[in-house]
């Protein structure tokens, strides 16, 4: 078995320098050899391979409606989905190891492009379902999960720019876990389209077992799995180097339970981990500790505590 492994160092979804450096970081500390260690082979292009990223961002890129960086998110989620795909039509599972969280995208697109059956399990503190029209901040990390719907203020003729996305995820097949930072606009939309979502409340009520249960049954039984973990689901003292940490969230077993659980289904087929920022840090270690967390938490989703 293969892990295709994608870079993807891009900040262009959120205004806070530094989570490109997170691909990076994690690599340097050593992700490719925990991954081999666990018996996977790694099909690996190297830290800096995202072209569009550098290519399109001297182009002037102003903004449409509110949303900030449009082409440049676009350019390189198209990219990132190429990637994906490749990996995916090769039968490989993919790691996509980002940079923030507009890069799911991409990454949704890639696997679901071979996939067209697979669920989305999206572990967050945000719903990051913001549409063109609903986003208080313009910043498209907030907003991946609407383009991948097809929802309002995305289609080919709202917004020509992003004609490449296809809606291609039904909202039955989309579950949230860790939520606890949701905007009034998402709010709506999540009612609306009757979206299944486990926030902290949830996690607390049922415990993580029974949580992680719901949302499989919830999906069905026999998908394939992607599972896209923004670090910031995590506890801020878990997870502290991060560009939008909210307090309570889950602790360092839950957030690890997550993974070992998709990891023991045997359909997991994509693993994004978004938002490690090297670039934020109140205290001394915080970096370490946060990249330490990424690392053990794609170990845990492919496979490393099953016996
Ligand atoms: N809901 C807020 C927004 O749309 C915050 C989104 C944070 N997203 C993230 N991937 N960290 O701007
Ligand atoms: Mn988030
Ligand atoms: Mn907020
Ligand atoms: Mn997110």
């Amino acid at each position: 078995p293969t892990i295709g492994l994608v870079c993807a160092p891009f900040s262009g979804g959120q205004p806070r320098p530094g989570v490109e450096t997170g691909p990076l970081q994690l690599i340097e500390s050593g992700l490719v050899g925990d991954i081999e260690a666990l018996g996977w082979k790694v099909d690996f292009a190297g830290a800096d391979t995202l072209e569009s990223a550098s290519l399109v961002s001297d182009k002037p890129d102003p903004d449409i409606g509110v949303l900030k960086k449009p082409r440049l998110v676009s350019k390189v989620n198209q990219e990132v989905s190429e990637r994906v795909y490749k990996h995916s039509s090769n039968g490989q599972l993919t790691v996509t190891i980002g940079g923030d969280h507009s890069l799911a995208m991409g990454t949704v697109s890639g696997t679901f492009k071979q996939h067209p059956d697979a669920a989305l399990i999206w572990v967050d503190a945000h719903a990051d379902i913001n549409t063109p029209l609903t986003t208080p901040s313009g910043n498209l990390h907030g907003c991946p999960v609407s383009f991948l719907m097809g929802l309002p203020g995305t289609s080919k003729d709202e917004i020509p720019e992003y004609a490449w996305i296809e809606p291609v995820l039904k909202s039955e097949r989309l579950v949230y876990i860790g939520l606890r930072d949701i905007d009034a606009g998402e709010r709506k939309i999540l009612r609306e389209n009757n979206i299944k979502a486990f926030s902290m409340h949830h996690v607390d009520k049922y415990g993580i077992g029974k949580v992680v249960e719901m949302a499989l049954e919830h999906v069905g039984k026999d998908r394939p799995i992607h599972l896209s973990f923004d670090v910031d689901a995590l506890d801020p003292t878990v997870a502290p180097s991060t560009g939008t940490a909210v307090r309570g969230g889950l602790t360092f077993r839950e957030g690890h339970y997550i993974c070992e659980a998709l990891a023991e289904t045997g359909r997991l087929v994509s693993l994004d981990i978004m938002e490690i920022n090297p670039s934020i840090a109140a205290m001394e270690g915080d970096v370490q500790q946060t990249v330490d967390v990424g690392r053990s938490l794609i170990r845990c989703a492919l496979g490393e505590t099953l016996l």
